[in-house]
């Protein structure tokens, strides 16, 4: 709930200065379209040569078809004149068969159409979660580009589907535009020009209300992302015990209602100024259209042009009207489109800063090192867009851990404890100072081996939604169906007493998400911590690391925990944080953290008989047990 907050502040930070439309960046827009059609191209080539056939044929029916339409009506008048229906037979003919071609090709081009768009939208999202994954956190926990992350997640399943359709659609348009005017240049060129600069009007506006609407997606995204989050809080079963309890639904639905009323009047507003002006302009055309009939029509009176002609002038004419503002009107969609999917590429475009050094000077570390040492050197280290004067997380912060010493880390809350893990694990880099571990400093290693080496379990460790075994089994993803492994994880942590209880065993799905009520099970926050405990265990890495382990076990499981404390880290170099002292003061030594700085450092029975900050809540707690 604390973050509701958060959402809203980033809402006030969130707004862009509002970007003006202007056509000279209709250009730079269009120049990721190569894009599109190569990410359809290297998806499936076949399926992209045989669309780009059909519409190609398709382009070109329509000629065909209306001049076929106007030979069939002079063949009539013929006949009747001649009293010889035979004439009519063949042009009938031609005309059925054209027809037929065309529905089978309408019939085929959406069929591929459909293929190809389901595949593109797959790989879309796969790239979407091979990039997220290569991330650095502070991606993440940055509301700025969290948000690009998300709109390009939201948009990206169908925008580059929506493009490729009209990419497509549009050049079958041109080539019957062309096609057409090629007919028609034959008959009355003043023809192919007032068909073709009418719908010009139409497509400036139409572009421009496509940059408002894009503009406008992106100021409310905030928003919406903040009613998103309404709805989540509203439906999900870890939120929902205490929004109940405490009353929250209608705080939070009005709010999302709020929101949503707000959004919906901006959305109204553009939509309706977008429909009228489109009404008006294709009035327009209409009348425009309208003219050319009157004045053909008239020269059929006249007896200048057949009965034939008179279908040919005037389809001919309405055919490239429409064409032309069929082509206008994908542009301008098309335009709006690339907007979106320009948010797909910036976010695929985004690179982690923190990253495996090259492999030049990339130190491997040996197969089985059983321990490892620990140094932190001047480390500082603030969070973007807090001040390193005033609000620094970590300051100079010097220590070691030997190879195979078990060190426990104290301090208040938001001392940075749980920084310091980011840090040394790599998902943060310190603004100062160094880190290294067995005297190398940790950039030096390969990033996925220095975290293999590294076992840890963090404060808000993950529930994961698989079974009991898998969520112990990630620990150590190569092993994760090995049964035996993971069952001696478990003893370790004390969740094998509570996976033996489970319908299934240890093949039991954990939550309530996605198995029936019989085939799944959910956790105490305690029964959950031993099995994220049992995690850490199964990594059998030479470096354990643990962020408040065993904040929600009962005392006796912690008890247990720690009884075999020694021989859970025997062997490894081990950081641990904890606020119990009863398991603090079993460490080889203790670092006490305040306000991002070292104050003490070393063992109990050192740091009681220093009197400091360590002794007074060594003695606070154990009063409070008194
Ligand atoms: N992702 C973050 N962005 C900005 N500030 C953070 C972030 N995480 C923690 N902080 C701040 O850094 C300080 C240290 O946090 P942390 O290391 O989590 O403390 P703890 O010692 O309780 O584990 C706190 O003041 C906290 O508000
Ligand atoms: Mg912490």
């Amino acid at each position: 709930m604390k973050q509701s907050t958060g959402m809203a502040n980033r809402l006030v930070s969130g707004q862009q200065a509002e970007e003006t439309f202007s056509f000279k960046k209709i250009p730079a827009t269009f120049a990721r379209l190569p894009r599109v059609l190569y990410l359809v191209w290297s998806t499936n080539r076949g399926l992209t040569i045989a669309l780009g056939l059909l519409n190609l044929l398709q382009g070109v029916t329509p000629a065909f078809s209306i001049s076929i339409t106007a030979l069939v009506i002079d063949r009539v008048v013929q006949a009747i004149r001649f009293q010889t229906p035979s004439l009519i037979w063949w042009p009938v003919g031609l005309q059925v068969g054209i027809m037929l071609v065309s529905s089978l090709l309408s019939t085929c081009s959406g069929l591929v159409q459909q293929i190809l768009q389901e595949q593109v939208s797959n790989r879309v999202q796969l790239e979407i979660l091979k990039k997220a994954s290569t991330l650095d956190l502070a991606f993440f926990e940055n509301p700025e580009s969290y948000d690009k992350m998300r709109q390009a997640t939201n948009q990206s399943l169908y925008q580059p589907t929506v493009l490729i359709a009209q990419t497509f659609g549009l050049g079958q348009a041109l080539i019957t535009l062309t096609s057409l005017l090629f007919l028609l240049l034959h008959l009355a060129w003043w023809l192919a020009l007032i068909a073709l600069l009418v719908p010009l009007p139409a497509f400036f506006f139409n572009t421009s209300y496509g940059w408002r609407g894009y503009q406008l997606v992106r100021r409310q995204s905030p928003e919406r992302r903040l009613m998103n989050y309404f709805t989540t809080l509203l439906t999900t079963d870890i939120y929902h015990k205490e929004i109940k309890l405490f009353n929250l639904s209608d705080l939070f639905i009005t709010r999302f209602w709020k929101l949503a009323t707000r959004l919906y009047q901006q959305d109204k507003q553009l939509a309706l100024c977008r429909a009228l002006t489109s009404f008006g302009w294709s009035n327009f055309s209409t009348l425009a259209n309208g003219g050319i009939y009157l004045y053909v029509a008239l020269q059929a009176v006249l007896g200048r042009v057949t009965l034939g002609g008179l279908t040919l002038y005037t389809q001919m004419a309405t055919q490239v009207g429409q064409n032309v503002q069929h082509i206008l009107a994908s542009i301008s969609s098309t335009y709006e489109n690339t907007l979106y999917v320009n948010l797909l590429f910036e976010f695929l475009a985004a690179q982690p800063q923190i990253i495996s050094p090259a492999a030049s000077q990339l130190f491997e570390l040996p197969e089985h090192t059983p321990e490892s040492a620990i140094e932190f050197r001047n480390v500082s280290f603030t969070y973007p867009g807090k001040n390193p004067e005033t609000e620094g997380a970590l300051r100079q912060v010097s220590f070691t851990i030997k190879a195979g010493e078990a060190v426990a880390l104290v301090g208040s809350n938001g001392a940075g404890k749980t920084t310091l893990v980011k840090l040394l694990t790599r998902l943060y880099e310190p603004d100062e100072g160094e880190i290294l571990i067995d005297g190398r400093k940790i950039q030096e290693y390969n990033l996925e081996t220095l975290r293999q080496r590294i076992g840890v379990i963090f404060q808000d460790y993950v529930t994961y939604y698989l079974t009991a075994r898998e969520n112990i089994g990630v620990g150590r993803v190569e092993e994760i169906e090995s049964r035996e492994l993971v069952m001696k994880a478990a003893h370790k942590s004390g969740a094998s007493a509570v996976i033996e209880k489970l319908p299934q065993g240890y093949e039991t799905t954990l939550g309530r998400w996605f198995k029936s009520i019989q085939e799944s099970t959910q956790l105490s926050g305690g029964e959950w911590q031993k099995i994220a405990l049992a995690r850490a265990f199964m990594r059998d890495a030479p470096i354990l690391i643990l962020d408040e382990p065993t904040s929600s076990l009962d005392a006796r499981a912690e008890y247990e925990v720690f009884q075999q404390f020694r021989t859970l880290t025997a062997q490894k170099t081990t950081l641990f944080i904890s606020h119990r002292f009863s398991t603090v003061r079993q460490a080889d030594r203790i670092v006490v953290l305040e306000n991002g700085r070292i104050v003490e450092n070393g063992t109990h029975e050192e740091l009681l008989a220093v009197g400091g900050h360590y002794a007074e809540l060594f003695h606070l707690q154990a009063e409070a047990y008194r």
